[in-house]
């Protein structure tokens, strides 16, 4: 018994010293953040995370610490030490796992006319399934064992459409699908489904998100003047312009996505070997590292002044457009950043 309770002390004495000592811990942060990731991870569960997240940059600064081997970031530079140093940056964490797809094409979705296709529509959006996906994130273990409620949904509709798609004998020249099944690819077939899928995962919640957003902000009363000014601009374009000429829709388009990002959240990262240095800190190796939009638009008053508020016109003013393309972090940036993007 006695050994036991030495083997114990002894564990959080080496628990709480590392805690204290690591290079993480210097790291502006809450205290408890030293020592147990339990808080960011109940974040995580309550989907509190980005709010959480968003707060402790306006009370700690640029560098928070949000668990002993996690640290947030906001700066331009740090964006651009992890997410494109090297050409594609740091390493994604395995949280990318939880989108792991089977495989998908959106080539023939006709969309909500078409009930087959709103059915395989709502069961890739309309579900709340994150916090069993982070279950078995967070405990792989032990998910052979969790009763059939705390699986994640499954997706048979779409799996069954996507594996169709990609199997057929001719498929068009300008699709997904035949470039990626083309020799040199050197997919098989299952991958090249998969591949789909997270297209069509990544391509329908945020551009849907994305668009809701923007009807929102642009319905509000304070905002009219924003909606008469787009009306008048796309009233005014002969139809057969191109759309780059629409430069009123591109500042309205950018500033609901700087506003109301469709991926807010942290976009996390490993530290390569070695470690690094980032915003004058020094971050182990495999210590996850991030920056999130929603942030990110609103850290820099001199780049986005009253960061908060729905203005398209800033867009359009002739000082600093430099600055804010840089800070607009909607898509990521670097290598990994969105295909989707263009
Ligand atoms: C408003 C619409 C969209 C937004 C805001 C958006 C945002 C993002 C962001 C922030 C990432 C980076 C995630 C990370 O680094 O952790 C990403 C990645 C990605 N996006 Fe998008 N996306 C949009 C639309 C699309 C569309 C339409 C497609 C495809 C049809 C797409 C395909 C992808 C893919 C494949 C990746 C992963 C790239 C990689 O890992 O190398 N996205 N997107």
């Amino acid at each position: 018994m006695l050994s036991l309770w030495v083997a114990a002390i002894l564990l959080f004495g080496y628990y709480v010293a590392q805690g204290v000592t690591s290079p993480v811990s210097k790291v502006p942060g809450p205290w408890y953040t030293r020592f147990t990731s339990l808080w960011i991870k109940y974040q995580e569960f309550t989907a509190n995370r980005r709010e959480s997240v968003h707060r402790l940059h306006q009370v700690y600064g640029p560098v928070v610490r949000l668990g002993p081997n996690e640290v947030s970031f906001t700066s331009l530079d740090a964006i651009r030490e992890i997410y494109a140093s090297g050409g594609s940056g740091y390493d994604k964490t395995e949280f990318y796992s939880l989108f792991k797809q089977l495989n998908t094409n959106p080539g023939g979705l006709k969309s909500l006319n078409v009930e087959k296709d709103f059915e395989i529509m709502e069961e890739l959006t309309y579900h709340q399934s994150l916090q069993k996906s982070l279950l078995a994130y967070y405990l792989p273990s032990w998910e052979p064992y969790f009763p059939t409620f705390l699986h994640p949904r499954s997706a048979p509709k779409t799996n069954k459409f996507v594996l169709g798609m990609t199997a057929q004998s001719h498929v068009e020249e300008y699709t997904l699908v035949e470039k990626l099944r083309r020799k040199e690819s050197g997919l098989e077939l299952l991958q090249v489904a998969a591949e789909c899928k997270d297209h069509m995962a990544a391509g329908i919640d945020t551009t849907g998100d994305g668009l809701c957003f923007l009807m929102w902000e642009l319905s509000q009363p304070q905002n009219l003047e924003f909606q008469r000014k787009l009306q008048h601009e796309l009233r005014n374009t002969p139809p057969d312009s191109s759309l780059d000429s629409l430069v009123y829709l591109d500042a309205v388009i950018k500033e609901a996505l700087r506003c109301s990002p469709p991926i807010p959240m942290s976009l996390p990262r490993y530290v390569p070997a070695g470690g690094r240095s980032i915003d004058g800190y020094f971050i182990p190796a495999h210590t996850i590292v991030s920056c999130q939009p929603y942030t990110v638009h609103r850290s820099c008053d001199e780049v986005f002044p009253e960061p908060d508020r729905f203005y398209p016109d800033r867009w359009l003013e002739d000082e600093g457009p430099a600055e804010r393309n840089r800070h607009f972090f909607a898509f990521a940036t670097g290598g990994r950043g969105c295909t989707g993007k263009k």
